[in-house]
Parts: structure tokens; sequence; C-alpha cells
């Protein structure tokens, strides 16, 4: 996630904040991401670059069901009406790849704590007419016993979880020098902890019924896989670190199992959504400028990635999908 880029000079930034060449775009970060037109826009000028022309970049979530294409809704259609448990469903990455799964057909239960949010965007999937529906659950992810709950009502009220997204993430600006002890377990709790717990449940879940083909995505992070010059991430990349170790550990455990259920991580770069002002709480400036020295990858470019892996014919298990804005450098 937070990618340096240090081509021209740009200052380190977190898992939002990459790189920095060119590109001043207005910041433009709102909780749900709301459909609108297709535009085509100008990506930031590099001198001696192609970068430099217009393209077109669909900037409506409803566009991401639209370019998925004929084979990916082929994979898709074995889904239908089969429910997906999405955490972190209130805004950015969750938000958008609830959307897309219901804009799928899928049955999927979103939770948070801001169960609000991801009421507004079961409305919004209602009024739009999209084929499946969306649950919305409030759910604090670092305590067990609400997990547990929620694990509970979904087996009496829709009888189990066939796809289980984690996608709950947080950062908390806490250096190994000098961070406080409770902002790590804050990181520990929801990044590991409550991603590991949820991970067993939908297991559990697809045993009971005999469910042979389920499908665990964690959504981890280019911080998952190297460390970035940046103190105030080194824990939140140590907990991605965790995820990818999670994701494979899980992988070779069902195959033991003797299941076909799959195991993927999706580990984007910079995203633009609410992580950055969540990470600079104090210091909404500082946040806003994470999103804006680069073309930062959009949340429905992750959903996108999350309806392909899911598409792919059930022999195929794709393990990592590493994923970068093209203007990131690390
Ligand atoms: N943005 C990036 O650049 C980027 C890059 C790579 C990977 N990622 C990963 O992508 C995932 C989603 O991040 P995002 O960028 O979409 O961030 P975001 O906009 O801040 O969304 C984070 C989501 O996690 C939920 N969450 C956090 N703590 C929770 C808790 N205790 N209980 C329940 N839900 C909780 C939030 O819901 P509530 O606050 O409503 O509970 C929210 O829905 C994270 O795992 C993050 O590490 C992000």
């Amino acid at each position: 996630m937070w990618p340096s880029v240090e081509v021209p000079r740009a200052e380190p930034r977190p898992e939002a904040g990459p790189q920095g060449v060119g590109s001043r775009r207005s910041s433009n970060i709102s909780k749900l991401p709301a459909p609108a037109p297709a535009v085509t826009r100008e990506l930031p000028s590099f001198s001696n670059s192609r970068l430099n022309s217009a393209i077109p970049v669909p900037s409506s979530p409803n566009e991401v069901g639209r370019r998925l294409g004929t084979m990916t809704r082929a994979g898709m259609e074995r889904w239908r009406d089969r429910l997906a448990l999405v955490t972190g469903a209130s805004g950015g990455i969750g938000a958008a790849v609830a959307r897309a799964l219901v804009q799928q057909g899928l049955k999927v239960v979103g939770c948070a704590r801001t169960v609000g949010n991801i009421e507004e965007l079961a409305a919004e999937c209602k009024s739009a007419g999209y084929p499946g529906t969306l649950i919305p659950y409030r759910c604090d992810l670092s305590n067990e016993e609400d997990i547990l709950s929620m694990f509970s009502a979904v087996r009496s009220q829709h009888s189990g979880v066939d796809i289980c997204i984690n996608n709950a993430g947080m950062a908390r600006p806490d250096s190994l020098l000098s961070g406080s002890t409770s902002g790590w377990k804050d990181m520990f709790n929801v990044n590991v902890l409550a991603l590991s717990i949820c991970t067993r449940e939908a297991y559990q879940s697809m045993k009971e019924r005999n469910v042979d083909d389920g499908h665990i995505i964690n959504i981890n992070s280019m911080c998952g896989h190297r460390v970035p010059p940046q103190s105030v991430i080194h824990f939140y990349s140590a907990t991605k670190y965790a995820v990818t170790a999670l994701t494979e550990g899980l992988r070779q455990e069902l195959l033991e199992a003797q299941t076909h259920i799959r195991a993927t991580c999706i580990s984007p770069g910079l995203v633009e959504t609410q992580f950055a002002f969540k990470l600079y709480d104090k210091d909404p400036r500082e946040a806003a400028a994470t999103y804006e020295h680069i073309k930062c990858l959009r949340p429905e470019d992750v959903a996108e990635a999350v309806i392909y892996v899911l598409s792919t014919p059930p022999h195929v298990q794709v393990g990592d999908i590493q994923m970068r804005p093209t203007e990131q450098v690390t």
C-alpha cells in the first residue's frame, strides 16, 4: 500500500501515499463510491511519456460489471444466489466489492461498525435493480463475540457462508520505536486476528454444509510483500506480511483437509479510500496529500480483481494478485 515513489522527489507516504509524480488531482473521496457517468480523465503529464495522452477511464462503479466481459460473466454464473461475507463493507474497497458481488447476483452480508453506510449502499443496489441483495450487519471485528454472533446469525437466517472476503483493515501511525501498544493491538486485532477468526468460521460453515467449492479471499497489500521505508506503517506492514503467510498456510490446510475450497489474497498498492484519513486522523491535509501525488487505484479496480479470481474455473487457484498504480514506484 504505501508506495513511495522517489522519482522526481517525493516524500515517502503510507499505503496511501506513494509516490509522486505529477498528478495533482483534486481529492474526491467519499465513503461510498457513487455511480457516475463514464468520463475521460487526463493522466498526469509526464514529459516524453505516452501516458500523457487522454485515455478513457471508467469512473463509475457500475462499469465494474460492464467491463467484466463474457468469460468472467460465465465464470460468475455458478455463484448466483450464493452467500458472500464482505468485512469492512462500509466504505472503500469493501463497499466496491460488495456492490460488484450484488451486481453479479450474489447474496452479500456486508459488515462493519458504521452500518448506516452499508444500509445506504444496500438501498442504492436495490434501486439500481441489481440481481443480488446486500444485507447490512453491524459488527466490530475487534470483538470476537461480535464475529461469532454474526456467523451464528448468518447460519440461522441464510444457511451459511460460501465466499468470505476478509477486507476490513486499518493502520495507526505507531512506529516500532515509539508507537503505542494500543495502536499495535488495534491493527493486530483487525488485520490479523479478525481475519483469522472469520476464515475459521467461514471454513466451518462450508464444511458443515458440505460446500466444497467455497472461496476465501484476503485483501492484503503490497505492504505484505515489502517493507516501505516509512516508520508510520512498519507495524501495519508486519500485519500484512502475516496475511501473506496466513493465506498460504490456509491454502495448505485446505488441501490437507481434501477440500477444493480456494484461498487467495489480493495485494493492492495505493488505493484512494478513507484509509489515509484514518491513519492520519489528526492531519487531514497529510491524508489528502497521500492521494494527490499519483494516479491511485480505485476501489473498483480491486473489486474487479476479486470478481476475476472468483470467476476462474474451480481447478484454478489464484494465489495472489499484486496490483499497483502504474505510477507507483515501490
Ligand atoms: N487504501 C489503500 O491504499 C490500501 C492498499 C492496500 C491494501 N489496503 C487494504 O484494503 C482493505 C480495505 O481498506 P480501505 O482502503 O478500503 O480502507 P477504508 O476505506 O478505511 O475501509 C476500511 C474498512 O474496514 C472496516 N473496519 C475497520 N476496523 C473495523 C472493525 N474494528 N470492525 C469492523 N470493521 C472495521 C471499516 O468499517 P468501519 O470503520 O465502519 O467499522 C471500513 O469498512 C484493508 O485491509 C487495507 O489494509 C488498502
